[in-house]
């Protein structure tokens, strides 16, 4: 959360992230090289580089594309999530150096610049074995360069969060290209079906993954909330919510997230302000209810950011009738002040904090 400008700060957390990401690569370049080394010993430096960075980049790509539908389907994977920037970051520079010793191994050479040679040396679009699929590669870089250097908070606010993610949404389109450069690649340069194989387990264990988190969102979505009184909807138990912890309900356009705190209920649009994140899959930390992706707060009581932050979300009317849980669809201004719901007595958790009992 910034109102300006600010370095990245590296937290113990970001740094021991970083320092496994960093183990990863070393040890799997290592791996990579020695054991090509063994097995061929004519393969060139040139080769080795462009091979063993081009395959790392590729299984960094699965990893970063499989930490959004993970942590949907399971909060433990949350840290991931919360760093996955650094991993973004990691795997552009490391598809650089493949991308720049292909340009420097295959057009530089000749007397055209490497750059249109890139581009001119082969133009067999009509052929699928000979198809020129290094441009595929080059544009799939460029995207993953735009991602990279508009990673920082920076470019969020100045972008605005809907622009910014617009434009990360396109690393689905970088890895579609991706997989069409190295399919069409491989079928110029290499007999052996590893390749295939390899890249058809990762694709399929992403879009599973992406289907199984997605039919979960439509579940929860899709759950019906009919019983209307007084434009109030009813969505639950209060024991169904934990202290500290919300649950989620989507009526009709709205995603609300109600938060049991300190015996009592509020509500609050669920989609975080920094990048869409689920303010109810997140819980209570210092009074504020704290997004689970980069940790932004807001105040249950208003939704705004403590100060200096000022970053609002909507706020919702919630009753409690008895048990049963109550929530109005119909958000006031972001940042507005609601008293919440005071819960009754009911179990020995809440008998410690309850006061009096609203009813409808
Ligand atoms: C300027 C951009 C790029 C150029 C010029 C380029 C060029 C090449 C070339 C010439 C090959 C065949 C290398 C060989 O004979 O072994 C290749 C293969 C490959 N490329 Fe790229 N590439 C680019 C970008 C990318 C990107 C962004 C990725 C993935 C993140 C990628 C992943 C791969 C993979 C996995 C292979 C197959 C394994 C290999 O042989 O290296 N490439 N690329
Ligand atoms: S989405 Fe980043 S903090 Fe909420």
């Amino acid at each position: 959360m910034s109102t300006s400008y600010q370095a990245i700060g590296w937290n113990r957390q970001k740094k021991i992230y970083d320092r496994i990401i960093f183990g990863f690569c070393v040890t799997y370049l290592s791996i990579f090289i020695s054991s090509n080394l063994i097995f061929n010993a004519q393969v060139t430096f040139e080769t080795l580089l462009i091979r063993s960075t081009s395959t790392l980049a590729v299984l960094l790509l699965h990893v970063i594309l499989s930490i959004g539908p993970l942590t949907r389907l399971n909060k433990k994977f949350l840290p991931l999530l919360y760093n996955r920037r650094h991993l973004g970051v990691t795997m552009f520079f490391i598809a650089a150096i493949h991308g720049l010793f292909s340009i420097v191994q295959f057009h530089s050479l000749g007397s055209v610049n490497p750059l249109v040679s890139l581009f001119t040396s082969n133009t067999r679009f009509d052929s699928l074995p000979g198809f020129p699929f290094q441009a595929l590669g080059f544009f799939a870089l460029v995207i993953f360069f735009l991602m990279a250097i508009t990673s920082h908070d920076f470019w969020l606010h100045n972008l605005s969060p809907k622009v910014w993610k617009t434009l990360h949404m396109f690393v689905y389109a970088a890895y579609f290209l991706v997989i069409l450069h190295v399919m069409l690649g491989v079928i110029q340069f290499e007999t052996n079906p590893v390749f295939v194989i390899i890249l058809f387990v990762g694709t399929t264990t992403l879009i599973a993954l992406h289907v199984l988190a997605g039919t979960r969102e439509v579940h929860i979505d899709n759950i019906k909330f009919d019983l209307e009184t007084d434009g109030f909807v009813k969505v639950c138990d209060v024991e169904d919510i934990e202290e500290d912890r919300a649950k989620m309900f989507c009526i009709g356009k709205e995603r609300i997230a109600v938060y049991k705190i300190q015996g009592k209920l509020f509500a609050v649009n669920n989609v975080c302000k920094h990048q869409n994140g689920p303010l109810g899959e997140g819980k209570v930390l210092d009074g504020c209810i704290t997004c689970p992706w980069h940790g932004y707060q807001y105040l249950p009581h208003n939704g705004q950011s403590p100060p200096p932050f000022k970053e609002r979300v909507s706020t919702y009317d919630v009753m409690i009738d008895g048990t049963t849980v109550w929530v109005s669809p119909k958000p006031y201004p972001e940042g507005t002040e609601r008293q919440g719901a005071i819960i009754a007595i009911s179990s020995p958790v809440d008998k410690k904090n309850s006061e009096t009992l609203i009813l409808k």
